[in-house]
This record gives C-alpha cells, structure tokens and sequence, in this order.
C-alpha cells in the first residue's frame, strides 16, 4: 500500500490533519459507500467498475483519509485506541487513447464482464454497428448504448450513413495502458467534509502528480456545466466544450488538463 504525503495544503489544515494515498481493492466499501453518497444512482459506477480499476490500474485511483481521533475523555497514555482511516475524497482515473473522456473509457471490457462481476445489458444496438455491451454496466437498460450517440436513431437522417462510418472501428474499452490521456471518472468529496477545500486539494496532487510521473500528456474528465468551476477553480483545467458522452442521460462538458499548458494565475501549482 503507497502511502503518499500531500504536496498542497488544504484550507482547513490547521483543523485536521489529512494525506492522500492510493486505493486498493481493501478500500472498496469505503469506495462504494462515498460513491453512493455523492452521486444520484444513473450517474454512479458500479461495484464492478471500481473492482476493475483498483485491479488494473490502481495506481491511477487516489483517496484522501483523515485518521479518527479517540474521544476526548479517553484517559491519556493508557488507551488501546486503534485509529480508523476515514476516506473523505476520491478520484477513480483510466487511462485512453482519446484525448477526451468517450463513453468507451468508462467501460469494463466486454470480455473481462464476467470476471468482475458486471451484469451484461441488453440494449439493443443500430444494425450498423458491430455487437458490444453497453457502457452501462451501470446505466438502466432504458438509457441509450454507450457509445451510441450515433444511433440512427437519434441523428438526423442525412447524417446517419456518416456517423455509421466514423463509428464502424469500435472504440477500445476501459483502461489502455499506453493511453496518453487520464480520464478522472469520478472525484467527490464526502457531503460531511465538503466546503472545506478538500475536492481542491486531492485534484491538484493528483494534476501533480500525474504530469510529474511522466507517462500521459493530460488528464480529461466529464462534469456537468454548472460543476466546471470545481475544476476551472484548480488552475489546471480548460474547458472543451459539450461532451459527446451521455452517460446517465444528462449533458456533459469536457475539461481537459494538458501538462504543456502553464496553470492559470500564479503559485497555484507550487509544491509546499
Ligand atoms: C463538487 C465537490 C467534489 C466539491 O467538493 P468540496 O471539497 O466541497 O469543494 P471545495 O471546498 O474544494 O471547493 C472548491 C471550489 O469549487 C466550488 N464548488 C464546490 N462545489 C461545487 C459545486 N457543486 N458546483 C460548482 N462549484 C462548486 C466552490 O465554490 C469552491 O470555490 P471557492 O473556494 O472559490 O468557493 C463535492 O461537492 C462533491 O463531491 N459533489 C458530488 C459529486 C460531484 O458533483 N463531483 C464533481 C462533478 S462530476
């Protein structure tokens, strides 16, 4: 398990002390239990999802933990007191060869379904695409196929022979290793523990991070409209305009961080 000092300190330091390290497959209930308290249930990622991440590209998941504190009665110097971490925020990341987060990143590979647990869809795809199961894993049968954007169903007829073509290579699922892009699937932040700087704190390690490791060239992710000031807020991330992802049947905006672009403003990215 790698533990790993901060490099940017929080607002609330001086309130409580907090570190970030990697996630591990021994973390997963922490892992669920944040993600269901901070999503609405189409936009969360399934059990099987995490399993699948923590499992091949771990290193790529970060949290941030506080430690739990006896109780202040407790007598000094005599307490067996076991400390407990408490996970306050996560990212869960990938990495793609797309330099935006698509609908094909955020899957499990179709034929590493049955080994992680995830129930297979049965939406029915366009004629004109080959078979693959849909993003959604996580999503209800109701929503659209992953990657299906292009459905002739839902473009304009005189652009459907199109879209048929530009979508006839099938996009390569999950994580690819030699991918040059991080996609961030999920950063959130525990509602007790909001507020406080935290969601700024484990993004802008993770940017660090990230760029100083040296095997990607940026880090992409999806937020809704009004959540880009989250990211806009940590100095590294652009806005890129609508995403063609419709994961949850909501609307997306990319956001991308390139290691070669200075971050906005001054200082913001200086290690401590
Ligand atoms: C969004 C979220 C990660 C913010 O976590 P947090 O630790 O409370 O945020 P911070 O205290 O670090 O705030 C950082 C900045 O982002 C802004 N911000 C925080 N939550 C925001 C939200 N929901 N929408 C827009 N901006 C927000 C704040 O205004 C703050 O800027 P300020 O210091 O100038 O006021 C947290 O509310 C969360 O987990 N939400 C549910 C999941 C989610 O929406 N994830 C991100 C979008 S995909």
């Amino acid at each position: 398990m790698q533990s790993m000092a901060l490099t940017f300190h929080p607002k609330s330091l001086n309130k409580m002390s907090v570190y970030v390290r990697t996630l591990t497959i021994n973390d997963i209930d922490k892992i669920i239990e944040l993600e269901n308290a901070c999503f609405p249930e189409a936009e969360r990622a399934t059990p099987a999802k995490f399993r699948y991440r923590l499992n091949v590209c771990g290193e790529l998941s970060h949290g941030l933990f506080t430690l739990s504190k006896p109780h202040p009665d407790t007598p000094r110097g005599i307490s067996d007191f076991q400390p407990k971490e408490i996970l306050i925020a996560m990212i869960s990341a990938t990495k793609t060869t797309s330099p935006v987060v698509s609908e094909a990143s955020m899957r499990i590979p179709h034929d590493l379904l049955d080994k992680y647990g995830a129930e297979k869809s049965t939406i029915v795809l366009p004629v004109s695409q080959p078979p693959q199961t849909s993003e959604s894993q996580d999503a209800p049968p109701t929503q659209p196929a992953a990657d299906s954007q292009a459905s002739t169903a839902a473009a304009p007829p005189s652009e459907a022979p199109k879209q048929a073509v530009k979508e006839a290579a099938p996009a390569v699922e999950g994580h690819v290793e030699h991918g040059e892009t991080v996609c961030i699937h999920s950063l959130c932040v525990d509602p007790n523990y909001r507020n406080n700087g935290y969601s700024q704190v484990l993004l802008r390690d993770f940017c660090q991070r990230m760029k100083d490791a040296g095997l990607s060239k940026r880090i992409a992710l999806i937020c809704r409209k009004e959540t880009t000031g989250v990211y806009t807020k940590s100095q590294f991330f652009r806005y890129k305009g609508n995403s063609a992802v419709t994961h949850g049947g909501v609307s997306w905006v990319d956001m991308v961080y390139e290691y070669t672009t200075p971050p906005k403003g001054r200082g913001s990215a200086v290690r401590t």
